[in-house]
C-alpha cells in the first residue's frame, strides 16, 4: 500500500525559515517534521511517494542520507500542481487503496484504524477531521450521524462554515478518485475534487482524530507543536550534539553545535544548528535559524530569525521577522498552497 505525502509548496507562512529550507525538513525536537508522519504510517504502507517541487534537492538528500525503513520515492512535479494535481501526478505509483497526507500536520491520528474504518464503510474517500474555533483557515465539513460528509467548503467565511469540524489533512482514497483529477494542471483537492465527490453522491466519509492535532503551517503553531511534543515526551528541553549550554534553557529545542553563553536565557523557542547566543542575551518565544548569532545583551522576543542573521549587541527585536538578504529567486510574495489564485 502506498502513501503520498504532499510536501510541495513554499511554506510562505513560515518565512523566512522557508526561504532556505523545505518546509517538511523544519526540525521539531531536532527531527525533520516529515519523519513524524513517516513514523506514524502503519506497516502495510511499504512505499512512500513524496510529492515535491520547491527545494526538492534538500528533501532528496535527506532521504538518501537517512534510512527511514521504507521505500521512498521522490516524485517531482515540473511545476506546482496543487494538492489534487500532485496526487494525480503520483498516479503511476498507486496500486490500490492509498493514503494522502499533508506534510505540515503533527497529530495523534491512528492511520491503521482510519484505513480500517474506510474499508468497513466501503468508502471512496475518507478524510480525517478535527474540531477548531478558527474554521476560516481550513476546509470545513458538514457531516451526518453515520459519518458521511455532505458538504465540504475550503476556507469559508465564519458565517458560511457548516460546522466546527475541519479537514485534518490525512485521506484514505480509492484509485477511483484519481479519475476525477485532470492531468497536468493545477487542481485543488479541497476546492474541486471533494465537492465534486459529494455532488456525485460518492461514499465520502469523515474520521475524527481524538487526542491532539496541530497544523504546523504558521510560526505560532510551529512553536506550539514543539512545546506539545516536549511535554508529551516529559522533557523540559532538548539539545543536539556538540552543543554547549551555560545559560538557562526552558521549554525549548536546540539543535547541534549551539552555544548559549552565561546569563543568557532561551525560553519557549526553537534554535536551529550552529547558533551562538552570547552573554546576557534573551531568546523568548522565537525561532532562530541556522548559523545565527544573537550578540551580547540582545533581546529576541516573538521573532523568527532567518538563517545566518546577526542580531546586534543589546538590540531589542520584538514581534518581527528578521531577514536582511534578498528574497530567493522564484519565491512567491504570498501564499500559493492549495488556494488557486483568482
Ligand atoms: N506537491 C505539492 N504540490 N504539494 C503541495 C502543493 C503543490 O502544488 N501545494 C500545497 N502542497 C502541500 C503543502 O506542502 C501541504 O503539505 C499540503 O499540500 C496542504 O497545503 P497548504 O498550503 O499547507 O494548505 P492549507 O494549510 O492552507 O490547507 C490545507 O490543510 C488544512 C489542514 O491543515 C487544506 O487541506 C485544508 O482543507 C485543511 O483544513
Ligand atoms: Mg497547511
Amino acid at each position: 500500500m502506498e502513501a503520498i505525502i504532499l510536501a510541495g509548496g513554499f511554506g510562505t507562512r513560515l518565512a523566512p525559515l522557508t526561504y532556505t529550507r523545505a518546509k517538511p525538513l523544519l526540525p521539531i525536537l531536532n527531527k525533520p517534521m516529515i519523519t513524524y508522519l513517516i513514523d506514524s504510517l502503519p506497516k502495510e504502507i511499504d512505499k512512500v511517494v513524496l510529492a515535491v517541487n520547491y527545494r526538492k534537492d534538500q528533501i532528496e538528500k535527506y532521504f538518501k542520507e537517512n534510512d527511514v525503513g521504507r521505500e521512498i520515492v521522490v516524485n517531482e512535479e515540473p511545476k506546482p500542481l496543487g494538492t489534487g494535481g500532485a496526487v494525480k501526478f503520483a498516479e503511476k505509483h498507486i496500486t490500490g487503496t492509498f493514503v494522502v497526507l499533508n506534510s505540515d500536520i503533527i497529530s495523534s491520528l491512528n492511520l491503521k484504524e482510519m484505513i480500517g474504518f474506510h474499508r468497513r464503510v466501503n468508502a471512496v474517500a475518507t478524510i480525517s477531521l478535527w474540531p477548531v474555533d478558527n474554521v476560516s483557515e481550513f476546509g470545513v465539513v458538514e457531516i451526518k450521524e453515520d459519518s458521511r460528509i455532505t458538504s465540504f467548503i475550503e476556507k469559508p467565511k465564519p458565517e458560511e462554515a457548516p460546522s466546527n469540524l475541519i479537514n485534518a489533512g490525512a485521506y484514505c482514497l480509492e484509485p477511483f478518485v484519481l479519475d476525477y483529477i485532470d492531468t497536468g494542471r493545477l487542481v485543488s483537492m479541497e476546492q474541486e475534487i471533494f465537492p465534486r465527490l459529494i455532488e456525485d453522491t460518492k461514499a465520502f466519509y469523515g474520521y475524527r482524530i481524538s487526542e491532539y492535532w496541530v497544523d504546523v503551517g504558521r510560526i505560532e503553531s510551529y512553536l506550539k507543536v514543539n512545546r506539545l511534543l516536549l511535554d508529551h515526551n516529559g522533557r523540559e528541553y532538548v539539545v543536539g550534539e556538540r552543543s554547549e549550554i551555560k545559560g538557562r534553557i526552558k521549554y525549548s529545542s536546540l539543535g547541534c553545535n549551539v552555544f548559549v553563553d552565561e546569563h543568557s536565557i532561551v525560553e519557549s523557542s526553537i534554535v536551529f544548528d550552529n547558533v551562538r547566543v552570547e552573554k546576557n542575551a534573551v531568546v523568548l518565544n522565537s525561532v532562530v535559524g541556522e548559523g545565527c548569532v544573537i550578540k551580547k545583551g540582545a533581546r529576541v522576543v516573538n521573532c523568527v530569525v532567518g538563517d545566518d542573521e546577526v542580531v546586534e549587541e543589546n538590540a531589542v527585536v520584538e514581534n518581527t521577522k528578521v531577514w536582511t538578504k534578498p528574497l530567493p529567486e522564484g519565491y512567491p510574495k504570498r501564499q500559493v498552497g492549495n488556494v488557486i489564485k483568482k
